[in-house]
């Protein structure tokens, strides 16, 4: 069911300096910074000939990144967001293979515009997993 993997995810302690390590040092194309409040990061898109690389950088109190850099001072890798066709039935298939789905279960709109949800890390082999609706 699941689709092209739309990204990758890595939380990063300073964006600037991410942005500097992908664009200057690796020699990618890093968007302008983009601040998704109801996510609690600010994130940059590396894009790449087959996918992108998400950079995200915690905003605001409860962001859901800041307890995982306190964890990972240099960062790490996040989760991994595949593409779906239809995110109600996809959400419906997970909960009816016994998968949480974080939050309200109510997908959300992602940096990208489009619908997206968050699959327990438990129930994916310790990967949070994102899908979202292309
Ligand atoms: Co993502």
């Amino acid at each position: 069911m699941i689709g092209k993997l739309n990204h990758v995810a890595i939380a990063v302690p300073d964006l600037q300096q991410g942005t500097a390590i992908y664009r200057d040092t690796l020699g990618a194309r890093v968007s302008q910074p983009q601040a998704l409040p109801e996510h609690g990061v600010t994130v940059v898109f590396v894009e790449l000939p087959n996918t992108k690389i998400e950079l995200l950088e915690a905003l605001g109190e409860k962001s859901p990144i800041a307890a995982f850099i306190e964890k990972n001072p240099a960062g790490g890798i996040h989760h991994v967001c595949y593409e779906v066709d239809d995110i109600m039935a996809a959400r419906d298939r997970m909960i009816a293979n016994g998968a949480r789905v974080l939050g309200d279960g109510e997908p959300k709109t992602g940096a990208h515009g489009k619908p997206v949800l968050f699959l327990h890390p438990k129930d994916f082999c310790g990967t949070l997993v994102e899908l979202e609706q292309v």
